[in-house]
């Protein structure tokens, strides 16, 4: 049952409109005025549907009552009582964030109509708040499972690309750990240039699988200790070639291609498999050339053992222009990159 509480001061109307408010089926609390009514609040306004309240009184008056509530009780709806013809009033309160206004005196169906309407409002009000409410929660929940399956993915795609690069280790003996080395060392690199996120996870993967190639290749020329013959040296310069052939099969790995194609070119346009020169080259791969010819040269190889990082270092200078992008290796001796 709907809970009114109407506030009047003329104690008469006060129980008439009391009376016709219970005959209508409401629960109806008399105030005789203002600061009953606010008492009354304070102990249940959770318990309030709706207040009547008449506008002229003495102590506090109608208005200034509404401005209190709307205030402070903002879920309650009001409807006040004016004295015939006092329009005006009618309308400030309305203003004032009354819901409506009834004239005294106030005739049974009018005031039941009025109370009716006010409260179905409100009514539909609130079920299209929780409706939309509702439907923001389904929106969050759609978005949750969005990103749950995205990290899902995620964690596919990057798994996808360790076993990869597991796999082109295990071929050759002599490069345990080159492609994290080389991963890491670009990503430095990637990260001194500001690369955004999304721009350093693939420079990532395409560092982890720039040798993807040799997966092709047999393993009596990729470990042979001796010196390679011609053929199997430009077996061996197909690799590029194999590698970008190899994940044009795979959708996750696309935007690897150009960083598997170039790895081996050189900024003179002496390398393979294009023969790129300068900026024809793209910046990823030269990024990851760099990082692995550093590595190359501090690993032990089936041909020759380790090089001081020191010579390392000196080496890259040696060839900055001819085979590596000079700006590269600048950013490499200035932030110390070779100590990683
Ligand atoms: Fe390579």
């Amino acid at each position: 049952m709907k809970h009114i509480v109407l506030t009047d001061d003329d104690s008469a109307i006060r129980k008439i409109i009391q009376i016709v408010l219970e005959k209508g089926g409401y629960k109806v609390t008399a105030c005789k005025d203002g600061q009953e009514l606010l008492r009354t609040l304070t102990l249940k306004s959770g318990e309030v549907d709706l207040l009547l309240l008449d506008i002229k009184m003495p102590g506090l008056s109608g208005l200034e009552l509404l401005e209190i509530i709307h205030r402070k009780y903002p879920r309650i709806p009001t409807v006040m009582l004016t004295a015939f013809n006092d329009l005006d009033t009618g309308m400030k309160a309305i203003r004032l964030g009354a819901k409506d206004y009834l004239t005294k005196p106030v005739g049974r169906e009018v005031l039941l109509g009025c109370v009716k309407r006010v409260l179905t409002e409100l009514e539909e009000e609130r079920e299209e708040i929780a409706k939309q409410v509702e439907s923001l929660a389904h929106q969050k929940d759609l978005e949750d499972q969005l990103h749950t399956a995205l990290s899902a993915l995620d964690n596919t795609a990057r798994s996808t690309l360790l076993a990869f690069s597991e796999t082109i280790e295990q071929k050759d003996a002599y490069t345990k750990g080159h492609c994290h080395r080389v991963s890491a060392i670009s990503l430095a690199l990637g990260k001194a240039l500001g690369y955004s996120n999304e721009k350093l996870v693939i420079l990532e993967g395409g560092a982890l699988l720039h040798d993807i190639g040799k997966i092709g290749i047999s393993e009596q020329i990729l470990n042979k200790s001796s010196a390679l013959t011609k053929e199997e040296y430009a077996i061996i310069k197909m690799h590029p070639v194999f590698g970008e052939r190899i994940v044009a099969h795979i959708d996750l790995f696309q935007p690897y291609r150009p960083i598997i194609r170039s790895h081996h070119e050189r900024m003179d346009g002496k390398g393979y498999p294009d023969g790129l020169k300068g900026d024809q080259i793209p910046i990823d791969a030269a990024i990851v050339t760099l990082a692995d010819a550093f590595d190359a040269m501090t690993s032990d190889r089936a041909y020759r053992s380790a090089l001081p990082a020191e010579i390392a270092v000196e080496e890259i200078k040696l060839f900055s222009g001819t085979q590596f992008h000079p700006h590269l290796v600048e950013l490499f001796m200035d932030k110390e990159l070779y100590l990683l």
